[in-house]
C-alpha cells in the first residue's frame, strides 16, 4: 500500500451520472481483484473517498464513481493533468480457490464496478457468469467488460434493458435452470446483498461479499468503518475487507 501521487489520464461520464477516471501512478501498482482506493479529493475535504479498483493496467488504475455528493461532484470537475492523492491498494479483495471453477458475480449499482476487477483476474481461467442489475438503461455501463464473461445476464428494475428484474431474481432463475456455480462473488446494495445471503443459505452455496461503509483512515486506524459479524464480534470494512464470507457478517 503506498499513497500515490497520482496524475489524471482521463475522466469521463460513462452512463448517468456515472464517470470513470483513469490515474496514472508513475509506477506500476500489485492490485487484487476487489481492493479500493481512498482517493483525495483535495481542499476542504478531509476524508478521502473510498473506491473500488475497476482496472489495474500496468501503471494506470482505473476507478468508477456515482456521484453522490460533495466529494464526488468535486471529483468530476478535474481534469486530465490534474495531481491527486490516492492510496492504495487497500483492503483483501475476493479470492477464488482453484477448485472454484465456477464463479457466479452478482452485483448492483456502484457494486458493479469491483465486479469488472474479478472478471478481468479470472477471465480465461474460469467459467463466470454475470448477473447484473441497474436501475434503468441509462445507468448500464461496463457491458464491454461484462460480455467477455461465459455468461452475461443484465437486467433492470424497469425493464428498459433486458429483463424487469433485479440481480439477485436473475441469478435465482439461472440455478433454476440448473447453472450452478461453485462460489458466489457479490457487491451491491445491502437489500441486494440480504436478499442473495437468503438463496445462498437455501442452496448451500460459498458466498462472499463485498460491503460499503463510511469510512475515516482506510487502514484500520479508526474504527469509523466497523461492521457486525454474525458471531457478536466486530470487524474494519476497510482491513479485514471489504470482502466477507456472507456466513460471517450481518448485512
Ligand atoms: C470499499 C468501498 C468501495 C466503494 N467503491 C465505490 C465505487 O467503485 N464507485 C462508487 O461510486 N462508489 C463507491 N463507494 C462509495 C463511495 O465511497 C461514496 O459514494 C463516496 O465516498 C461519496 O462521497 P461524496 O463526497 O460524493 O458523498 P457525501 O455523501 O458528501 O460524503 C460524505 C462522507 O461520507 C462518505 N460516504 C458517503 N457515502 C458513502 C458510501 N456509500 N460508502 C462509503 N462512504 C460514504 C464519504 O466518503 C464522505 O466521507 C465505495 C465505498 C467503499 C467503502
Ligand atoms: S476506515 Fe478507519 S478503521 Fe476503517
Amino acid at each position: 500500500m503506498k499513497d500515490y501521487k497520482a496524475t489524471i489520464v482521463s475522466n469521463e461520464k460513462i452512463a448517468e451520472n456515472i464517470y470513470a477516471i483513469t490515474f496514472d501512478l508513475g509506477e506500476q501498482a500489485e492490485v487484487r481483484c476487489g481492493q479500493f482506493g481512498n482517493i483525495s479529493v483535495g481542499g476542504t475535504h478531509l476524508l478521502r473517498r473510498p473506491i473500488a479498483i475497476c482496472k489495474a493496467d500496468g501503471t494506470q488504475v482505473t476507478f468508477c464513481y456515482q456521484i453522490k455528493g460533495e466529494g464526488t461532484q468535486k471529483l468530476k470537475t478535474m481534469g486530465a493533468g490534474t495531481s491527486l492523492n490516492v492510496l492504495m491498494p487497500l483492503g483483501n479483495g475476493f479470492f477464488v480457490e482453484e477448485n472454484e471453477k465456477k464463479i457466479a458475480l452478482v452485483g448492483g449499482g456502484v457494486g458493479v464496478f469491483p465486479l469488472i476487477s474479478v472478471l478481468r483476474q479470472y477471465y480465461g481461467e474460469k467459467i463466470i457468469s454475470a448477473y447484473i442489475g441497474y436501475r434503468n438503461k441509462d445507468a448500464v455501463c461496463g457491458v464491454d467488460e461484462f460480455t467477455k464473461a461465459t455468461r452475461f445476464v443484465g437486467v433492470t428494475d424497469d425493464g428498459s434493458y433486458g429483463e424487469k428484474m433485479n440481480a439477485v431474481q436473475a441469478f435465482e432463475a439461472d440455478l433454476a435452470k440448473g447453472n450452478r456455480p461453485d462460489v458466489v462473488l457479490a457487491c451491491g446494495p445491502t437489500p441486494m446483498l440480504r436478499a442473495l445471503k437468503t438463496v445462498v443459505e437455501k442452496e448451500n452455496l460459498p458466498c462472499y461479499v463485498s460491503l460499503e461503509e463510511r469510512m475515516g483512515c482506510g487502514i484500520g486506524a479508526c474504527l469509523v468503518c466497523v461492521c457486525d459479524l454474525t458471531n457478536g464480534q466486530h470487524a474494519r470494512v476497510c482491513k479485514d475487507g471489504p470482502v466477507f464470507n456472507a456466513k460471517d457478517v450481518e448485512v
